[in-house]
C-alpha cells in the first residue's frame, strides 16, 4: 500500500526533534519504507513479519556525500519528522574498484545522464573489473539504539564514514564503527549494510534494473537472474535480513 502523508497524518506535536502523537492516532507505529519503486517493499515484506511494513511516497533531499550511510541517514532524519513514526530509507549504489568506486553514490545520476552502455565502454577496457553494489538501510523512530555491530549515525558525518561501506564477503566493516559524542538535538539513526561481489561485463539480460545487465555475479548478470535468485544475493536482501533480525526484537 503506497502512503501519502495527509495533514491530519501530519497533526503530532513536535517536540524538539521528536514527534509526539497525539491520543488515538496510531498511525505513528507502522514502519513505513520510504521509496517510491513497490518491488522494493514487496521484497522487503519478504523479510519481515506480515503487515509490519508499508510504502511511504517521500520525496526527501538527498545530499551530496562520498559514502552511502549519511545519505540514508539524513534522509531517514527528514522521513521520521514528516511521518512521526518509524521509516526505514535506502540507499544504495554500484562501486567499481579500479575506478575508486564510481559511480558509488552518483550510481543514480550516472545512469540517467552517461547510461549502463556508456558505464560498460569505461569499464571494458579496465583490468580489473571487480565490483560490488551496496546498500545502506538507515532506520529511525526517533529513540535512541544500544552499541551493536550495526553502525549507527548521531547526526557526526565522522562516525558514519569510519564505519565505511560494508565490506564484500566478509562484511566485517560494522564492528568497527565509532560512535561520537551524541549532539543532544540530533536524532539517532541504525544502520544496516550489505553488500554483493561481482564484475562489470558487456550487457546481458532482460531481467531486473538499473545496472543489473552489466554486472555479473557467479557467472550470471543479475539481469539475468529470476527476481528470487537475485533477491538472495542482492545488497539490498543482505541489508534488509541484518535489519529484520535486529527489528524482531525491537
Ligand atoms: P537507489 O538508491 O535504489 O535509488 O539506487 C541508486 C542507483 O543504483 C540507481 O541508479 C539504481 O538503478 C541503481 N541500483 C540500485 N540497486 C540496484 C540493483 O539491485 N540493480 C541494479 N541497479 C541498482
Amino acid at each position: 500500500m503506497i502512503e501519502a502523508l495527509t495533514a491530519s497524518q501530519r497533526s503530532g506535536v513536535i517536540d524538539g526533534d521528536r514527534r509526539l502523537f497525539v491520543d488515538g492516532d496510531r498511525s505513528g507505529d507502522m514502519l513505513r519504507y520510504v521509496t517510491t519503486n513497490a518491488g522494493k517493499v514487496r521484497e522487503a515484506e519478504t523479510y519481515l513479519a506480515d503487515g509490519t511494513v508499508r510504502q511511504l511516497d517521500f520525496d526527501y533531499a538527498e545530499i551530496q556525500a562520498d559514502s552511502l550511510a549519511p545519505i540514508a541517514a539524513r534522509g531517514a532524519r527528514e522521513a521520521y519528522r514528516e511521518a512521526g513514526g518509524p521509516v526505514l530509507v535506502d540507499d544504495a549504489g554500484l562501486f567499481i574498484e579500479a575506478l575508486d568506486g564510481f559511480p558509488g553514490p552518483y550510481s543514480s545520476y550516472v545512469e540517467t545522464t552517461l547510461g549502463i552502455d556508456r558505464v560498460w565502454e569505461v569499464a571494458r577496457d579496465l583490468e580489473n573489473r571487480r565490483a560490488a553494489f551496496r546498500c545502506t538501510l538507515a532506520y529511525c523512530d526517533g529513540d535512541d539504539f544500544a552499541a551493536t555491530p550495526d553502525p549507527i549515525d548521531r547526526g557526526d558525518r565522522s562516525a558514519a564514514a569510519a564505519a565505511g561501506p560494508a565490506r564484500d564477503s566478509d562484511e566485517a566493516s560494522a564492528e568497527g564503527s565509532t560512535e561520537s559524542a551524541t549532539p543532544t538535538n540530533v536524532l539517532p539513526v541504525k544502520l544496516f549494510q550489505g553488500a554483493v561481489p561481482g564484475r562489470i561485463v558487456a550487457p546481458r539480460g532482460d531481467g531486473g534494473f538499473g545496472y543489473d545487465p552489466i554486472f555479473e555475479h557467479d557467472g550470471e548478470t543479475l539481469a539475468e537472474m529470476s527476481t528470487a535468485a537475485k533477491n538472495a544475493v542482492s545488497h539490498r536482501g543482505r541489508a534488509f535480513e541484518k535489519f529484520a533480525e535486529w527489528y524482531a526484537d525491537r
